[in-house]
């Protein structure tokens, strides 16, 4: 690992508090806490926030107390373990001046499981450095990011140049649907109350090649199950004569595409945006090699819906996924048996202005009426949400382009991204705040794989940049 180590004094101008408006001597204080900076995340990074499963439970609520910690210790006022139904929400505010603008942080401390543990090259939990690089689950989705956000504000607090005001707002469900965020949103509304809400959980093209995310897609997610027999069958005596629930799942699967893999359900496409020509070159023009992503992913060749590009089919356009699909024997060996159940989970990605309620609805009605009448079919739906695309003539917009200026050199390239992040739409919907996305990921880090990992680069430019966002959307809204 390597250790950063500094002996540069940072000499402070006589300011008094917040007054402080030059931000660059932010670069080496910066500088002299690396190490802690890293060693704080590493700990964050141990502590195994799984929200999806039960038996990482107290690993959770653990989580929440950490990020309270580092709130209190950053120079938050009201911190706050905020319990819900399910996980709590982190809350921690800074108000300098109520007539000076305020900024809403969001990020999750929890993480989606690590699982297949066998392709790890190093346990999930137990972070290690290799080329410049974290690798743990959670290191770029979203602990590393969220957590870029508390040391940016910790180091305008000790250097007097914080110059709006902030609010944090932690959760720890994403990675499940943020059922619980909606009740404590809608019932907070005051306490939330922003002028903008600032997200990094989203990538970036390159790290010479800076963009901000202007969209996200919506989601439907639904569980199918196919019932046939009552009961597991020998395959020889009755195979030929039931329906094999399998065999129909997957047909019916199947047939969701057709051979230019367009999407069959009657009216999904009804609401789908289109998308200007204009808008679908400027999206093209993006730095993107065909080669080197096939390369990377170790495909002969890509595969998607006839007549849009790849940067198209994972942005602006809708998606249907199989994520998982099971039944019958998966043990050693073979066992002969018919089964009387399979199952799948399917997920939708949605774009403007498909609603996920319309999407799940004509899935299971569709679903249903191309099931053959020798089995049954149950859909539960699971969490959705709401697409979103933010415009790039904001103030935010700006302020945010304005920022990677300044400390990558280059200005941002917009791109919208296929990912989903419901709780921009609530956001918007229920406190009527925009939001900008300030990713600093890279689509190559591995989230919800394998091997996760996030850049030092990318952590410590994270932290050098927000400051500048806060600099710039306060002297823009505030003249
Ligand atoms: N941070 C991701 C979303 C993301 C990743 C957006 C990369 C853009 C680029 C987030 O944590 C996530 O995984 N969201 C889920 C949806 C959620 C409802 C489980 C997703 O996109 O699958
Ligand atoms: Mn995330
Ligand atoms: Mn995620």
């Amino acid at each position: 690992m390597r250790l950063y180590r500094s002996n540069l004094k940072v000499i402070l101008p006589p300011t008094g508090k917040y007054k402080n408006k030059n931000m660059d001597h932010l670069k080496d204080l910066l500088e002299t806490k690396k190490t802690t900076y890293l060693n704080e995340l590493l700990d964050l990074l141990r502590i195994p926030s799984v929200s999806a499963d039960p038996a990482y439970k107290e690993s959770v609520f653990q989580t929440a107390d950490f990020i309270k910690d580092k709130l209190i210790e950053a120079g938050c006022d009201g911190v706050e373990v905020c319990p819900t139904a399910g996980y709590p929400i982190v809350y921690g505010e800074k108000i300098i001046d109520p007539s000076l603008p305020t900024v809403l942080v969001y990020g999750h401390y929890d993480v989606q499981p690590a699982d297949p543990l066998e392709l790890w090259d190093s346990p999930p939990f137990e972070p290690v450095i290799k080329e410049d690089k974290i690798y743990a689950r959670g290191a770029c989705d979203d602990k590393g990011q969220m957590y870029m956000h508390v040391k940016a504000f910790q180091n305008m607090m000790e250097t007097n140049s914080l110059p709006c005001n902030v609010k944090f707002m932690i959760e720890g469900e994403e990675e499940v649907g943020s059922e619980n965020l909606e009740t404590f949103v809608k019932a907070e509304k005051e306490r939330l109350k922003a002028d903008v809400c600032l997200i990094s959980d989203t990538s970036m093209i390159a790290n010479d090649v800076p963009s901000i995310c202007v969209g996200l897609r919506g989601l439907s997610y639904v569980e199918v199950e196919v019932t046939g027999p009552n009961r597991d069958l020998h395959s020889g005596v009755y195979g030929g004569a039931v329906a094999n629930p399998i065999n129909i799942l997957s047909k019916m699967i199947a047939s969701l595409q057709d051979e230019n893999n367009h999407i069959t359900i009657p009216s999904f496409y009804d609401d789908v945006a289109v998308v200007s020509e204009e808008e679908r070159k400027a999206m093209n023009e993006a730095p993107f090699d065909l080669i080197d992503y096939q390369k990377d992913l170790e495909i002969d060749k890509i595969h998607g819906e006839d007549g849009y590009t790849t940067l198209e089919r994972t942005s602006i356009r809708p998606t249907l996924d199989v994520n998982g699909m099971w039944g019958g024997y998966i043990g050693e060996g073979a066992k002969t048996v018919l089964p009387s159940k399979a199952f799948a989970k399917i997920s939708m990605r949605l774009v403007p202005n498909q609603n996920p309620d319309k999407i799940t609805k004509l899935f299971e009605d569709h679903f249903k009426s191309i099931a053959p009448p020798s089995v049954k079919v149950k859909v539960t739906p699971h969490h959705g949400g709401d697409p979103v695309v933010t415009p790039t003539d904001s103030l935010e917009y700006k302020a945010a382009s304005k920022a990677y200026e300044k400390t990558f050199g280059k200005t941002p390239i917009p791109q919208r991204s296929g990912g989903s992040i419901p709780i921009v739409a609530l956001f918007e919907n229920e406190l009527k705040v925009k939001t900008v996305l300030m990713g600093f990921g890279l689509d190559s880090d591995a989230i919800h794989s394998p091997n996760e990992h996030y850049g030092l680069f990318n952590y410590f430019k994270g932290i050098e940049t927000i400051p500048y966002f806060f600099k710039y959307y306060t002297e823009m809204k505030t003249t």
